[in-house]
């Protein structure tokens, strides 16, 4: 086990909003992080740096010691193993599940290779039921699934799930968290943004806090949630650390 993401000194704004500010982390191999911290405070922005959809102003990422070129593509990250979801899924809609996995398998595999890794994917994600199905008409739960789904068909070492609990029932929670452990267990590191603190808790072995772009604290999950600067951040925000 070692570093699989060293995240160094990570700044952006937008305009005069100052996103992410001198943000330093890092992500174990095989861990489950949580990414935690109030409405606003940077989450998304971290993720979309590291996956490419925002340059840096300033500071550095590396992945498997190796630093990434502020100007190397989504594509290219993706294909060096760095995948995430969106806070919004954005699947193919007129596509069926099974092609939305097949179509981004294809990127990197033979036909064979794709069939193959895709009937896999629908298995452990238990979506093999629904292969047939047009995406657009999957329930919420289920379109976070695919979208999940589709993460593993670029066969990534680093999966950032942006609030992939959000608009879940308690039962489909369970579930969803399950598939999160599943993910794990297959040896993907998990970057794992969540405001449904039970979740974090119940899925993640640390945690880290942001606030305002800035860095609050890291460490257990009960310990950073007790913790009163955090308590004092949420404070007017929605989270309770029982709950939601
Ligand atoms: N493309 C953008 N243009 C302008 N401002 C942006 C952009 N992206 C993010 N921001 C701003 O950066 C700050 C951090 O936003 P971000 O989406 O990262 O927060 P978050 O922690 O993901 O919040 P939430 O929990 O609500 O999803 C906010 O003030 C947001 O308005
Ligand atoms: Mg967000």
């Amino acid at each position: 086990m070692g570093k699989l993401l060293e995240v160094t000194d990570l700044s952006i704004s937008f305009g005069g909003i100052k996103a992410v500010q001198n943000l330093t982390f890092h992500i174990e191999e095989g861990e489950v992080l949580a990414l935690i911290g109030p409405n606003g405070s940077g989450k998304s922005t971290t993720v979309n740096m590291v996956s490419g959809v925002y340059i840096q102003n300033s500071g550095s990422i590396v992945f498997e010691g190796k630093r990434i070129p502020e100007k190397m593509s989504i594509a290219e990250r993706a294909k060096i193993g760095i995948a995430r979801t969106f806070q919004t899924p954005k699947p193919f809609s007129h596509l069926s599940v099974y092609d939305n996995i097949y179509t981004i398998a294809l990127q990197k595999n033979s036909k064979a290779q794709a069939a193959e890794l895709t009937d896999e994917i629908l298995n452990l994600t238990k979506l093999y039921d629904l292969k047939d199905a047009r995406s657009g008409k999957l329930s919420i739960e289920k379109r976070k699934w695919m979208d999940l789904a589709r993460c593993m068909a670029v066969k990534p070492k680093l999966i950032m799930m942006d609030e992939v609990m959000a608009g879940l029932n308690p039962s489909e929670m369970e579930d969803s968290l399950e598939l999160v452990r599943t993910i794990n267990k297959e040896g993907i590191t998990v970057l794992f943004i969540e405001h449904v603190m039970k979740a974090v808790v119940s899925v993640c072995t640390r945690a880290i806090v942001l606030n305002q772009g800035r860095l609050l604290c890291e460490g257990e999950p009960m310990e950073v949630l007790n913790n009163p600067e955090v308590v004092a951040a949420y404070l007017g925000g929605e989270v309770h650390a029982d709950g939601n």
